[in-house]
């Protein structure tokens, strides 16, 4: 299997050696249009080889997308990423451009690959990919609920001082402010969160997981990487490995739950078809109205980049 990962700043290094590590991907491209950086990581990653034990090969390239060729799935990372006191959406105008011609030149090359947006505001670039590739909505999707759950259960984990791999939950939405974790399909080994917290402590954390990457820039003066980076890293294995794993992705909505026309995160289950299937829940009132609220905002944030476009 062949994966391209665009961008070799923290997020994109990070998935690239998540993906050599664990071996999901026997050649891995790492590109960056600053010269040497891209080569320089790869070069680091391989070197990590004999002693994490590993055999995946990671090269880096600077700008040459003609090395991406047939690649299998291309996680594209590309783009500023936010300082304090900026907000995802705040980075449109920038890297709107940016992932637009990395789209093109990706799929000049590889035109039968699943690509995975990382960048930010992530539903709307992820748009703006889809938009660009002309590709079906199942092989264009958007990195974030992995993320945004990875976060909530956590931060769940910490509170109720229990293994986070023991905590299933469910997040949907756009990802930003607005997104909407549900509580409703959280559970811990089985247990409904709702029996083991109280409603007080688990609104406190749902408020947390909506500003988690926020929190981290405001403490680093820029965004996250382990997470993000590991997270994109889990999509590309489900694909990779046809896992048909069941994780909440960005994908452009077409009438389920009601929305037409709009890239927002939703369950759906991932193998190597891409989105395989998008799986619809039973939300109620309430959970439906911010979801609501979260489409409002995805939706002014796309006309946004129509106007751009
Ligand atoms: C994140 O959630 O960590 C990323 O979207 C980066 C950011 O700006 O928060």
């Amino acid at each position: 299997m062949k994966v391209t990962v665009v961008g070799a700043g923290n997020v994109g290094a990070t998935c690239a050696d998540v993906l050599a590590y664990r071996e999901i991907a026997n050649e891995i491209i790492l590109v960056d249009i600053k010269e040497g950086l891209a080569e320089g990581k790869a070069l680091d990653i391989w070197q990590k080889s004999p002693i994490n034990l590993y055999d995946s090969r990671t090269i880096g390239v600077t700008n040459d997308y003609s090395k991406t060729a047939n690649s299998d799935v291309v996680v594209i990372t590309s783009g500023l990423p936010r300082k304090p006191g900026m907000s995802r959406d705040d980075l449109i105008e920038t890297n709107a451009g940016i992932v637009k011609s990395v789209t093109e030149q990706v799929i000049k090359y590889s035109p039968e690959a699943t690509i995975i947006i990382v960048s930010n505001p992530l539903d709307v670039m992820t748009y703006q990919a889809h938009i660009t590739s002309k590709m079906p909505r199942n092989k264009v999707m958007g990195m974030a609920g992995i993320l945004d759950t990875a976060r909530y259960r956590a931060f769940l984990a910490e509170a109720l001082n229990v293994s986070p791999k023991d905590i299933q939950a469910v997040l949907m939405g756009g990802h930003g402010d607005t997104m909407v974790p549900l509580p409703r399909y959280t559970t811990v080994g089985g247990i409904p969160v709702t029996e083991l917290i109280d409603k007080d402590k688990l609104d406190a954390i749902i408020e947390r997981t909506k500003f988690g990457g926020g929190e981290l820039v405001k403490l680093m003066g820029t965004s996250a990487w382990y997470a993000p980076g590991s997270a994109a890293a889990q999509m590309v294995e489900a694909i990779v490995r046809d896992q048909k794993r069941v994780f909440p992705v960005c994908v452009k909505l077409e009438g389920e739950y009601g929305i037409d026309d709009c890239y927002l995160g939703v369950p759906v289950i991932l193998g190597k078809g891409g989105i395989e299937k998008v799986i619809e829940l039973d939300l109620n009132a309430e959970e439906k109205a911010l979801v609501e609220n979260s489409r409002q905002h995805v939706k002014e944030v796309m006309a946004v980049l129509d106007k751009l476009n």
